[in-house]
């Protein structure tokens, strides 16, 4: 690793907080998260580090973010350094987010797709890049099933990728408190979610199999190597580059390029967008974007 832990002697955060926590430990934290992530926490989100970090010094009985940052810098802190990426990353994410996307991917997207798919074995593929909790790709293969009622004649494939260990785990399983499926259709939730069965805690509601069978969950660093070599006909990375630097953000709109058909779409949030970063996409509207051929 190539941060370094600050001197001891500087400067201290906080008042009464329950870890000492000075500058050069903010500094130290966020150039790993840059480095390790892409995410440029700025200058000034030392409470929220400090929130989301405590409960890490509690549970590791660390008496300081000195002490913290010494334990993850050094040769036992590999398996922690996870845990401090986890809880560093934001993941606020629901079903349907920015529903227009998915009215787009089923109302006009899908026909395109399916048209293009049909000349190539049928394969159907579409990314899910920085998918938290997994509402965002569950949100796909629900509009997949209701827009391809013959989905099951087609080889359709849903990637879902985060680098947040926690979160990959959660979107496998499919589990959410119910009060997660508020403002959908009740048709929707009737048809995709169970309430009831081996496996569903009491109180809980799961994604039923058939959808949750479309999509693959996979750990991913989008700063890593990418295994998959694609194409994919479609990707949504949404509300993830926020906090990438331009410069981290033009590789990164370079490499979905790459490995998106011609013609493939591009779905990304409601705060960015691709200006200054890339001139390979065509802006369709509301934050859609078609490759350019
Ligand atoms: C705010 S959530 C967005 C979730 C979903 N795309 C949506 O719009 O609702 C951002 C997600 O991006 C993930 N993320 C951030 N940096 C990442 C990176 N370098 N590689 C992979 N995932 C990353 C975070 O872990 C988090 O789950």
């Amino acid at each position: 690793m190539s941060v370094q832990a600050g001197s001891r002697d500087d400067d201290d955060l906080q008042g009464d907080r329950e870890f000492a926590f000075s500058s050069s430990d903010y500094a130290f934290l966020a150039k790993l998260l840059k480095e390790k992530t892409g995410i440029d926490l700025g200058p000034s989100k030392q409470n929220m580090v400090y929130a989301r970090l405590a409960k890490r010094l509690r549970k590791l009985h660390l008496p300081s973010f000195r002490a913290y940052c010494d334990f993850i810098a050094g040769p036992d802190g590999i398996d922690e350094l996870g845990a401090t990426l986890n809880a560093l990353t934001t993941n606020l994410t629901k079903f349907f987010r920015e529903n227009h996307h998915f009215e787009h991917l089923g109302d006009q997207a899908l026909t395109e797709i399916r048209a293009r798919a049909a000349t190539r074995g049928k394969r159907l593929r579409i990314w899910s890049a920085g998918c938290s909790s997994g509402e965002e790709p569950y949100s796909i293969a629900i509009t997949l099933k209701r827009s391809m009622p013959d989905i099951a004649q087609w080889d359709a494939r849903i990637l879902a990728t985060d680098i947040d260990t926690e979160m990959v785990r959660r979107g496998g399983e499919g589990i959410y408190n119910p009060e997660s499926l508020e403002g959908m259709a009740p048709d929707l939730k009737a048809k995709y979610f169970e309430t009831s069965g081996p496996g569903i805690p009491p109180g809980k509601v799961r994604v039923r199999e058939d959808v949750r069978q479309l999509i693959a969950f996979k750990h991913l660093n989008l700063m890593d190597a990418w295994p998959m070599k694609g194409p994919f006909d479609a990707i949504f990375c949404r509300n993830v580059v926020i906090y990438f630097d331009k410069d981290t953000q033009r590789v990164l709109f370079d490499r979905y390029a790459n490995l998106l058909v011609p013609g493939g779409f591009l779905y990304i949030g409601h705060s960015e967008n691709l200006f200054g970063i890339t001139e390979r996409f065509k802006l369709l509207g509301r934050n859609i974007h078609r490759k350019i051929a």
